[in-house]
């Protein structure tokens, strides 16, 4: 299994409703790597992201994984290697449990026990009064935004996927939890490769490559050494 997850994005351009929001971008992602995209606000990054699992499709250029351009590959095999943590998460009324097993229903409950443990989420859930079988929503018990995320990122995990992506996932998990994440993500037997946008710099200054968009173009890609020497961009992200 290992040296899968390439991602590689080729000349991708994309419009809503024929307003461009992403220009010829042209980056590769090895397998196992952690990228993170940073830029401002409407930069294009969810817009981005949300095109590999193709919530929508490019407009122009390719989008290879492991090699195939993803319009190749069959729904079923998309969802095999591709796990999204949306920025807007959504759990259900019903059990924990239930709530990260949604998408892969066969899960164990120890493939359950051991994504929430990656997800920094088992702790909390054990302090729940039922546990995994807490119910959540109406007349159960409510999570705190950042318990969600690490609920919602146990989810994507379950499916064992090769590529995570976690769009501003863990906006609402401290610095130190976030910490934690991310190197039970490096850990990850597979080599899951990773694509992290985050607001926060410091998410990202550990990653392997970063992506630097500015409205909707790619103006900065390598890791935090080389775009402090020359991307006029991420310094400004750097200092404010
Ligand atoms: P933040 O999540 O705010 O950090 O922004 P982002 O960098 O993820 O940008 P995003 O990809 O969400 O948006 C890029 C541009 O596309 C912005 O100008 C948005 O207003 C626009 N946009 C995003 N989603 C839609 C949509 O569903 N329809 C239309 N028409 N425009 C959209």
């Amino acid at each position: 299994e290992a040296g899968n997850g390439r991602i590689e994005f080729e000349n991708v351009s994309f419009s809503y409703e024929g307003e461009p929001v992403l220009k010829r971008i042209t980056f590769t992602c090895n397998p196992g790597d952690t990228v993170g995209i940073i830029g401002s606000t409407g930069s294009g990054k969810s817009s981005l992201v949300n095109l590999l699992p193709r919530f929508y499709d490019v407009d122009g250029g390719t989008i290879k994984v492991d090699g195939q351009d993803i319009r190749d590959l069959e729904p079923k095999q998309l969802r095999e290697k591709i796990a999204i943590v949306p920025q807007k998460t959504t759990l259900f009324t019903g059990t924990i449990l239930e709530n990260i097993q949604w998408g892969r229903e066969g899960a164990t409950f120890e493939e359950v026990e051991q994504a929430a443990k990656m997800a920094q989420a088992h702790d909390f859930i054990t302090g729940t009064p039922d546990g995994y079988n807490t119910r959540l929503g109406q007349g159960g018990v409510n999570l705190s935004g950042g318990q969600k995320q690490r609920v919602s990122i146990a989810r994507a995990l379950v499916r064992n996927p090769e590529i995570l992506i976690l769009d501003d996932s863990t906006s609402a998990v401290d610095v130190a939890t976030e910490a934690k994440i991310k190197e039970a993500l490096k850990a990850y037997a597979k080599g899951l490769t990773c694509l992290l946008i985050a607001q926060r710099i410091t998410s990202v200054m550990d990653a392997d490559l970063i992506v630097v968009l500015d409205q909707g173009e790619l103006v900065g890609y390598g890791t935090h050494d080389e775009l402090l020497k020359t991307c006029d961009v991420y310094q400004q992200i750097y200092r404010s």
